[in-house]
């Protein structure tokens, strides 16, 4: 290879970093989006992601909205240059829209973003997505929001996210005070107290008062009780916080946590300043040649999201690909390994906030977007050079099911057709009951937004209209070592068995409380969360 191109690599390499924010609805993950792009100066006003959001939310039929989203793309990545860093935000759909997609951009992300509402400390959603960034032990940034307002004591968010999670953490920042009596925080790298100023929703970057610890007008400032109860907590930190250790943030084992107001601003260039400094370069990626890293030559790639175009009449898909190794360019020729085709990758996109921009070049830890009239599936490696595939994006465990019948026995050939290709794009999991009688297909989702998304599409691009008919079962495990294994378990209570789409046993139980159970009284019986692909 030219040293140009390979010293081109390197350096997009090593000025890239990724991220992908998990958090439960309403943490602040939007305002959050919006005072980093402002940093990037991707945008010059707060206010233009939420109005976005807001237009998204006002749009009264959600099937129109996913039109729309079809066509324009929305946000899947949001680009932003800081401090000569190129920055990929890559976006998890998220409320009503949560679906595998949300777990799947996680398989493309190097980073993550752990934000919490500091009143409400971890949540359901923040779980889920902490247990898919742990599959992966991708390194997680804790920030805790809302600093403004009322919350829990950090002591105790912190001891949470240690117990609950199994996470060590290291206050990077520490909060004085909170809610009326918020004064700031204490950034432990530099050891400088910075100021709060409150002031209204933070629309333009802040600049900060930054003041010495032992600077003499610091009690002052804070109060002598707030002052006072600083210092204390500082020593209790340092006594008994783990010292900061970059290879176990690397390693997902702990995470940096930094205190902050997105909607003041304040807090937030604080975190990104660290972030950069903490976050991974993008990754070296497991294949089947072995550890390939960023570095490599050659292209290569793998899809994590397809994109189905809502409009009938552009039945075209999006296919998103994570960039892991050499240079793309548009118009390149690559190969795609599942089926051994040549495909060109023609008219790419890149894909930011307004719209589609086309693009001329990417680099590792970049995301494309390429049209795709159905060559590429979810998991699926692109690659130039010597033959490789990459680990595939495994099934997760889905929380809805329902019986999805055709009541119209003349249209049966395309709903067993329309089923099988939206099974095959990734848009459902579809699972059989072990019951010969019963033959409809049960759709196993993780967002309740999946299911109305396939019923429409079977409508809409298939002609068939369905029915639902919903199972009472919130959690599906895989039964480790297949058929075999689950007979030799004998009776299981609270639970029944199922295939899924390649014919192996799953576990559906009400509840966790049931699985527990189970896995308590059986502890032979292995049960996984995530199965990999057939
Ligand atoms: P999401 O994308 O994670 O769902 O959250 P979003 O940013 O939309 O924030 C949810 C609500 O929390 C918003 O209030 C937002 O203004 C507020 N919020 C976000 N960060 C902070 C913060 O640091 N402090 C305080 N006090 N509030 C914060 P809303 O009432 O839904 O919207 P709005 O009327 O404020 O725009």
């Amino acid at each position: 290879m030219p040293v140009e191109l390979q010293t081109e690599i390197e350096q997009a390499v090593a000025s890239r970093r990724n991220f992908a924010i998990i958090s439960h609805p309403d943490a602040g993950k939007t305002t959050l989006t919006e005072k980093l792009l402002l940093y990037g100066g991707a945008i010059h006003e707060a206010g233009a992601v939420k109005a976005r959001r807001e237009q998204r939310k006002a749009t009264s039929d959600w099937m129109e909205m996913e039109q729309q989203r079809g066509i324009s793309i929305t946000s899947t990545v949001l680009q932003f240059i800081y401090n000569q860093f190129q920055i990929n935000l890559l976006d998890t759909p998220g409320h009503q829209d949560f679906s595998e997609d949300t777990y799947r951009t996680l398989a493309a992300a190097d980073n993550s973003v752990m934000l919490i509402d500091a009143a409400k400390g971890l949540e359901p959603q923040t779980r889920k997505l902490f247990e898919v960034c742990q599959l992966r032990s991708l390194p997680i940034f804790t920030f805790v929001n809302k600093l403004d307002r009322p919350g829990r004591d950090a002591f105790e968010l912190i001891d949470e996210i240690e117990q609950e999670l199994g996470l060590q953490t290291y206050a990077v920042n520490w909060p004085i005070g909170m809610g009326d009596r918020f004064k700031g925080v204490f950034d432990r790298r530099q050891g400088k107290v910075h100021l709060f100023e409150r002031r209204s929703h933070g629309s333009k970057a802040a600049g900060d008062t930054v003041i010495e610890l032992d600077d003499p007008r610091l009690e002052e400032y804070l109060d002598s009780e707030l002052y006072h109860q600083l210092k204390e907590e500082l020593e209790i930190l340092d006594e008994i916080g783990a010292e900061f250790d970059l290879e176990r943030v690397h390693a997902g084992k702990m995470t940096p946590i930094f205190f902050g107001s997105a909607m003041t601003n304040f807090g937030v260039e604080l975190f990104l300043k660290a972030f950069l400094e903490y976050a991974q370069m993008p990754e070296s990626h497991n294949s089947s040649l072995g550890i390939i890293e960023p570095t490599y030559e050659e292209f290569t790639g793998f899809v994590f999201k397809l994109q189905a175009n809502m409009d009938p009449k552009h039945r075209d898909r999006v296919a998103f690909i994570r960039v892991c190794t050499g240079k793309f360019e548009k118009d390149m020729t690559v190969q795609h390994a599942r089926t051994g085709k040549t495909v060109r990758l023609s008219r790419p996109q890149k894909l930011f906030a307004q719209g589609r921009e086309s693009l001329d070049e990417a680099f590792p830890g970049d995301i494309i977007g390429l049209n795709n009239p159905g060559v590429f599936a979810i998991g699926d490696t692109i690659y130039n050079g010597k033959k490789l595939e990459y680990e595939g994006i495994p099934c997760f465990s889905p929380e809805i099911f329902a019986y999805l019948k055709n009541p119209n026995p003349s249209k049966f050939k395309q709903f067993q057709k329309g089923i099988t290709e939206l099974r095959e794009e990734g848009a459902i999991q579809v699972m059989y009951s072990t019951d010969d009688f019963k033959r409809d297909p049960i759709l196993a989702a993780v967002g309740q937004l999946q299911i109305e998304v396939v019923q429409f599409r079977l409508q809409n691009e298939y002609n068939v209209e369905t029915r639902i008919e919903p199972l009472p079962y919130s959690v599906a495990r895989w039964v480790h070592g297949g058929w075999d294994a689950l007979e030799k378990a004998g009776r299981i209570f609270n639970s029944i068995s199922v295939k899924d789409n390649w014919g192996r046993p799953v576990l559906l139980f009400k509840n966790e409380w049931n699985l527990r159970q189970v896995e308590q009284d059986m502890p032979e019986l292995k049960l996984n969360s995530i199965a990999p692909v057939g």
